[in-house]
């Protein structure tokens, strides 16, 4: 019983990161990229948004419930992980250490960002609009750590999909799952592109 649960919960865990945070994650990038034609493009995209009906039950059942429980089952996973030595090869098991340091950094990076942006909207200190990131990515401080953040959640999404693949029975052999790691370090190259531009677009 206790192993049923583990495996059913193990499937939902994996089953999440890619729906819906990771579909979450591409579409919040994307929309983040409008500030590459302006301030005005960006707010438009923002209002969008802003103006859906029953927004806030939308983000619990879309983001911050799958997340909570992808990120706790996550830390969990993290700390007591195996490192299958044997079973894959040097370079699988390096990125098997890395989808969990991503993990655990894409975490404090998500709860600052969440922090300094949609909390402080909540308790009215800011507006949501261009201007408050201009202003967030005016310290240089900030652009490093919104680069490794953005970096290390898009890194854990990719090679999230890899192991997606494997944990689902998608890619069982090798030349399907070396085909899987060029695809997945595409995606990494191209999310990363989009993500990076769109901060840059802040930079005043
Ligand atoms: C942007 C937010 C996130 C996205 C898009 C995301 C996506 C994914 C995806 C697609 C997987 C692959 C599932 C699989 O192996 O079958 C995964 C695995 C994993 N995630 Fe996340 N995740 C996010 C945040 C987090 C956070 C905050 C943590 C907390 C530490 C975390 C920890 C993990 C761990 C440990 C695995 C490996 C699971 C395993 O190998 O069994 N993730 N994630």
């Amino acid at each position: 019983m206790a192993n049923s649960h583990q495996f059913l919960s193990r499937r939902l865990h994996s089953l999440l990161g890619l729906f819906p945070i990771g579909i979450y994650l591409i579409f919040h990038l994307l929309a983040n990229h409008q500030a590459t034609k302006g301030p005005e493009a960006f707010n438009q995209a923002v209002g969008l948004i802003e103006s859906l009906p029953f927004l806030i039950v939308i983000e619990f059942v879309i983001i911050y419930i799958p997340l909570l429980f992808h990120a706790i089952l996550g830390i969990y996973i993290a700390f007591q992980a195996k490192h299958n030595v044997g079973s894959f090869s040097y370079g699988r098991n390096q990125m098997f250490m890395w989808q969990r340091i991503t993990g655990i950094i894409t975490l404090i990076f998500i709860a600052w960002h969440v922090w300094e942006t949609r909390i402080q909207f909540a308790l009215g200190n800011k507006e949501l609009n261009y201007q408050m990131m201009a202003d967030i990515l005016s310290n240089p401080a900030m652009v490093v750590f919104y680069t490794i953040g953005i970096l290390s959640a898009v890194f854990h999404f990719s090679n999230g999909i890899w192991s997606f693949l494997v944990h689902w029975g998608i890619t069982v052999g090798p030349r399907s799952q070396r085909l899987a790691t060029y695809l997945t370090m595409g995606i990494f190259v191209v999310v990363s592109f989009i993500g990076l531009r769109a901060m840059a677009a802040f930079i005043q």
